[in-house]
Order: C-alpha cells, then sequence, then structure tokens
C-alpha cells in the first residue's frame, strides 16, 4: 500500500474503531458484530506495524475500549485491567503456545477457561466484606458500581475460611439467557427498544443508577483472576482461583488445566460444540499460563498480558427454511426485504427472522423461495442471512419477486444505477417514512425521548405528529385525552420531551435524520461549524473541508438545507428551545481535576495554551514552579530538567501526556473551539 493510502486508511480505522468502541462499552448498542470488530482491529495493528511513523499513543490499538459513563464516580485501579490478545485462528493459538514453550525452560502448563461474554468487574474484599465493586472503566480507572454489585445474588457479602486482609479478584458480570429473554420482554412491553444480547443487557444492567432494579435483573458474577501484583503467595493461578472459591467466591468450574496444544485443541473443540448447552453466553476460551513464575517471565504488553491469549468462536450459525419475505419501508424509503424463518435456536435465543439486508444482497446470495439458509447474528438485534443451501432448494423453486410499488404507499419504487437498494421516493407522504422519521429523532442515541412505535403509530394515525417540532406542541391535558395514556405515562413523554432540550447540538444534528449524517459524522459537522445558522450558510466547500466528510455528504447537506420545509421546521424547533449551537470554549468539561495543582512542563500534542485550558476546563489548577503543593507535574516532550530534579527532592510524582489524558472523561476530549457566525433563523 502506498504510503498515502496507508494514512488514510489508518485514519479511517481509528475512527470507525472508536466510534464502535463508545457504541459497544457506553451505549451497550453494537451496530457491529465483535467478528467485524476485532477483523478492523486487526487491520489496523498490522497496517500501524509496517507504518510505525503513523503510531500514536491514543490509537484504539493502545488502549482499552472505555466504559466509563457519567453518574458514577470514578476511582483508579490498584493494578491496570488489561484486556486480552484475542485471536480467531488456531494457528496462532499455536504460535502462542510454540513461543511459550520456546521462553519457557521449567515445565508449565495451560489452564484453559472459557472466556464469558459480559462485562468485567473487579471486586476488593477488605476484612473478609465486599468493600468495593469497579467495572474495567478505560483500563486505569473504573466507575464504582459498589451498591449495584451486592445486588447480585451470587457475589457474596461476606467471605469464610483463610481469606487474606485485602485483596482484589476480578470476574465477568453476566445476565443468564433466562434473565435475558425476561427483561426483554418486559422492554417489549413497555415500549422500551430490547437489548440486543445478553453482554449488552448485562452491561446495561450493572451500570443502573437504581439497585433496587440491578436486583430484579437477575445477573449473576464468575470470577477468574486475581492479579498477580496483590502479593499474595500463590504458586499458579489454579491455585489461586482455588483458594478463592475456598473463601466462598464464584469461581468459573469449567476450567482444565492441560499440558500440550494437544489439550488446548481438546479443550476448544469440546466448548466449540458444549457452550450451546451453558446457560450463559461465552464468546470463546481463554488460554492462560497456569505458573505464576512463568507469567512473570513472560511478563505484560501496554495492553495485554503476554501469558494468555483468548480464542474466540466464529459467530454460531443456524440452517433453518425460509416461510415468507416481509419488505420494510425505512425512514429514508429503503425497502429491507425482512425473512420469517421457521423459529429457530441461536446463540441462545429463538430466532423468527432475519434481513436481507436489500435487493442487491438477494440477488447475490440468490435466494428463492422457500430455501434453506443460515442465519447468524451480528451486532444489531436482528440476525443476518448469510448463505443459502443448495442441497435443500426444493425443485422448481422460484426467486421472489421485488415489490414494484412501496408496500406502505403504493408509490412505484425507484432504483439508482448500480445502487443495491430500491427506495420509495414519496418522502412527505409516505406513512412509514414519517413514523420512521419520528421514531429515529426520539431514538436514545439522538433525542432520548421515551417512546416507542405504538405511540408513534397513535399519534400519527389521529394527525398529532408528523414532524419532530409537533410533538414538542402536543401538551399534557391533550396526551390524557387519548385512548391509553395514563397520568403516569403522559408526565413520562413530556418529561423526556423537556428533557430533550439539554440534547447537545451534535446529537440534535443527527436526530434531523439528514441523508448520510450518522452520528460521527453529526458530531465531525457540528464541532467544526459550531451552530445550526453557521452549518446552514455553509457552502459545499465548506463542508468539504470537514474531515471526513465527501462529496455525497457535502451534496445532502447542502440539499437538505436549500429546502425551505427544512427550514421551516428548524425555525419550529429553535423555538421549542432546542440546543442550535457547541459548547462555549471555556465552560467546565468535568471535575476530573478538581482539588489538583498541576505543573506543566515541555511540549505536548496540543500548544501549551491550550493545555493549561484543557486543565481549567477540567477543574484543576495552573501553577508555575513546584512546590510540596504541587499534584503532579505533566511532562511532555524535553520538560526542563530543573522541575524534575525538584519533583524527585520532593517526591512529586510526574505524568507523560498519555497518563494524564488517561485522567480526563473520554467523552469531553477532542472539543473544538468555534467562531460566532451570523443567525439565519
Ligand atoms: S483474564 C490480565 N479470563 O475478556 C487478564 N478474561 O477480551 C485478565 N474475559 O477483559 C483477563 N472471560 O473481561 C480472563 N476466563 C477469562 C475471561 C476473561 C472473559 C474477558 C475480560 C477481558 C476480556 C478480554
Amino acid at each position: 500500500m502506498e504510503k498515502q493510502a496507508a494514512q488514510a486508511r489508518i485514519q479511517e480505522l481509528r475512527g470507525i474503531l472508536t466510534e464502535n468502541s463508545r457504541r459497544y462499552y457506553v451505549d451497550n448498542a453494537p451496530t457491529m458484530s465483535d467478528y467485524e470488530f476485532d477483523i478492523l482491529m486487526h487491520e489496523l495493528e498490522d497496517l500501524e506495524a509496517e507504518w510505525p511513523e503513523f503510531r500514536t499513543a491514543d490509537s484504539p490499538t493502545q488502549r482499552v475500549g472505555s466504559d466509563l459513563q457519567k453518574g458514577f464516580v470514578q476511582r483508579p485501579h490498584r493494578y491496570p485491567m488489561l484486556s486480552l490478545a484475542n485471536t480467531y485462528s488456531i494457528s496462532e493459538v499455536e504460535e502462542f503456545a510454540a513461543r511459550a514453550e520456546k521462553t519457557l525452560e521449567n515445565g508449565f502448563s495451560y489452564c484453559c477457561e472459557l472466556k464469558f461474554d459480559g462485562t468485567a468487574i473487579c471486586l476488593t474484599y477488605r476484612n473478609g466484606t465486599l468493600y468495593r465493586a469497579l467495572t474495567r472503566g478505560d483500563g486505569i480507572k473504573g466507575d464504582d458500581v459498589t451498591e449495584n454489585a451486592r445486588c447480585i445474588a451470587n457475589i457474596p457479602q461476606r467471605l469464610h475460611g483463610d481469606y487474606p486482609p485485602d485483596f482484589e479478584i476480578r470476574g465477568e458480570v453476566l445476565m443468564p439467557y433466562s434473565a435475558f429473554d425476561a427483561l426483554n420482554e418486559e422492554r417489549a412491553a413497555n415500549e422500551e427498544p430490547p437489548f440486543a444480547n445478553p453482554r449488552n443487557a448485562a452491561s446495561g444492567s450493572l451500570k443502573l443508577l437504581d439497585s433496587a432494579e440491578v436486583a430484579r435483573r437477575g445477573l449473576m458474577c464468575t470470577l477468574y483472576h486475581i492479579p498477580a501484583q496483590s502479593g499474595l503467595d500463590f504458586e499458579s493461578h489454579d491455585e489461586a482461583l482455588k483458594a478463592a472459591a475456598s473463601w466462598g467466591l464464584p469461581v468459573s468450574g469449567e476450567r482444565r488445566l492441560v499440558h500440550d496444544i494437544g489439550g488446548i485443541r481438546e479443550y476448544i473443540d469440546h466448548w466449540d460444540v458444549n457452550r450451546k448447552f451453558l446457560p450463559f453466553a461465552t464468546d470463546g476460551i481463554v488460554i492462560k499460563i497456569n505458573e505464576m513464575a512463568a507469567q512473570r517471565t513472560l511478563g505484560y504488553t501496554a495492553k495485554v498480558p503476554r501469558w494468555a491469549v483468548a480464542y474466540k468462536f466464529k459467530a454460531e450459525q443456524a440452517l433453518t427454511p425460509i416461510l415468507s419475505i416481509d419488505y420494510q419501508v425505512g425512514r429514508t424509503g429503503a425497502i429491507t426485504p425482512v425473512a420469517n424463518l421457521e423459529p429457530v435456536q441461536l446463540s441462545g435465543t429463538v430466532v423468527k427472522r432475519a434481513t436481507l439486508v436489500n435487493a442487491g444482497q438477494m440477488e447475490a446470495l440468490d435466494i428463492h423461495e422457500g430455501d434453506w439458509v443460515y442465519v447468524e447474528k451480528g451486532g444489531e438485534i436482528i440476525p443476518k442471512i448469510t448463505a443459502v443451501e443448495p442441497s435443500r432448494r426444493k425443485p422448481g423453486a422460484r426467486r421472489p419477486e421485488f415489490p414494484v410499488a412501496c408496500p406502505d404507499c403504493g408509490t412505484p419504487l425507484v432504483r439508482e444505477e448500480d445502487e443495491a437498494k430500491w427506495f420509495c421516493p414519496n418522502s412527505d407522504g409516505c406513512p412509514m417514512q414519517i413514523k420512521g422519521e419520528l421514531l429515529h429523532f426520539m431514538s436514545r442515541r439522538a433525542m432520548n425521548v421515551l417512546a416507542g412505535e405504538a405511540t408513534v403509530d397513535q399519534l400519527f394515525d389521529l394527525g398529532l405528529a408528523r414532524t419532530p417540532a409537533d410533538l414538542y406542541d402536543l401538551s399534557l391535558q391533550e396526551l390524557l385525552t387519548l385512548d391509553g395514556w395514563k397520568e403516569k405515562s403522559a408526565r413520562r413523554f413530556r418529561a423526556s420531551l423537556d428533557a430533550s432540550r439539554d440534547v447537545p447540538f451534535e446529537r440534535v444534528l443527527f436526530a434531523l435524520g439528514i441523508r448520510f449524517v450518522g452520528e460521527t459524522t453529526a458530531r465531525a459537522i457540528a464541532r467544526h461549524f459550531g451552530s445550526m445558522d453557521a452549518l446552514a450558510f455553509a457552502t459545499r466547500e465548506q463542508l468539504l473541508e470537514v474531515p471526513d466528510v465527501g462529496e455525497v455528504i457535502a451534496d445532502s447537506v447542502t440539499k437538505y438545507f436549500s429546502d425551505e420545509r427544512h427550514l421551516v421546521e428548524i425555525r419550529r424547533l429553535r423555538s421549542h428551545g432546542l440546543q442550535f449551537s457547541v459548547e462555549r470554549e471555556d465552560e467546565s468539561l468535568s471535575e476530573a481535576l478538581a482539588g489538583k495543582t498541576i505543573v506543566i512542563s515541555g511540549t505536548f500534542s496540543i500548544s501549551r495554551d491550550d493545555m493549561k485550558a484543557l486543565i481549567s476546563r477540567h477543574g484543576g489548577k495552573n501553577s508555575g514552579s513546584v512546590s510540596g503543593k504541587t499534584t503532579f507535574l505533566l511532562a511532555g516532550e524535553n520538560p526542563g530538567p530543573e522541575k524534575l530534579r525538584k519533583c524527585s527532592e520532593l517526591g512529586v510524582p510526574v505524568l507523560d501526556e498519555k497518563a494524564f489524558m488517561a485522567l480526563l472523561p473520554p467523552d469531553t476530549l477532542k472539543s473544538v473551539p468555534f467562531d460566532e457566525e451570523p443567525t439565519l433563523f
């Protein structure tokens, strides 16, 4: 690959991976399967290895994903909480074993374990009592979820036996399939969006602000790691876990000690089949070098231990026949074929429907009526059809006829040359599109208004809401006259509309549903232009200056703002008090550095003035010289030797830029200043 192309791809991959990591860890709503994510991460690792000049400390390859969330106190981990190197290839597991055998002279063994698919937790016990529970967070600091951990049935409050006075143990919080199904049924009944999988449900539940609700969610915990740095004198990992079990802790029981790659293979083959019968989700197995001395010899990289590797199973597949095909109309008018299937068990849940994506994909798969198809779960709730089983095709089976008119409004469909999708062009009149726009506007990642499909159907059918601004016109009294609305539901709906006035501009922009403007693009555009007015004035050329905005997006945005109906809608939304500009530069971002006095020295990736502004926006105090009151010295490149000497004399810690950035809540980084622009509306 050419240097420039490599650099562009590296930047692109970083953007995609950072965005998806946030969706996975913070929103608990990934839009990409783990497999797709891991493949892209490996591609980025390879490119950075080939082009070391493009390596940066903030690349997703150098960080563990962050689950830090507002509403929880953050606390530093005593020892960093690392991730695991993972692979889908057995030959890479063989390489891991070969490397271990080459490096380690003495006899050693492998501890094979299940890779539990939940959310990581770190428990501290003091004097036999549960003292603290932290999430992984960004690996350096985690959210304090102690009260919620106390509500997980199999986490003991008190230990028994011969436990050490103060120690940490790490593991995974899981939601068993039975609890997951019950939760999603309840959410569907309340018109709340379902969780995509038990992992998202587990991490979403662990981050609830209401511990009583956590207790109801049926979470469980399984523990698999006592950090070696704790200083407990165990010879091996297995011995440590046995001891933990003897103190009453829930330790993973399915582990096995083996002595060579043959043993590892047997373990993998066994669980590849038998994991289907477990009551909770697993996504692979973990192979750890068992002896502590051997672990010490192998050591760690910045992100992962060299003494362990995770082998991940490819997504499970199921084979089942298609019963019929529905054609759904999305908010953009795109027609999505969805197959109704003979119900089949897949990764712990029953699958009845799967997407065929679009007309192009149906052609590529060569779907025929009644075909037996392979289904797989990706990041989305609705599984995908990935292939047809040709040996089971009935003789004379025909290709399904793709509709020529919109199944909702009857308008003839259009398909641009070389496009995979058919569209209903009636964007202003097609009920499904209008309702889809409303649902998108209200969705959690947009304005987060609490209402589901049934509410939108009702409001639309009664002629009460056709555009988002109509929603804000609805009064409590008016809602109470509608069928099925009670005081409580009406108040909840109104309150969430009122709260949506504080949703930041970038999400308002995303909520408008401008074609091709997804969350990431909306954020980039919002930060670049700073306000709705500036954006509406922007020319195509100015839009093209925004990183990652190409011609398609620029055309779509200018087209949107040249439509008088959109301008009317935007004016109405403004009059309802929605956020139409980004936060001011001098506004506080967090209290992460409150009470800290910081001295900076040397050069950084941003200017020194910007660094000082960053410190004060996070509540910290800047100081010019090192003294006994200094909390730490933030040292960039070429820091002043005198300052460093003073620090070592006074015992003041020295942090580099990377360590410093890790102290700041990740969602506050990269806020770009903007200039005032003229007002259009
Ligand atoms: S050991 C220093 N063992 O997988 C190594 N992790 O993809 C500590 N996980 O962050 C981790 N099952 O949340 C370990 N049996 C197991 C595991 C396991 C699941 C999770 C854990 C880790 C992630 C890495």
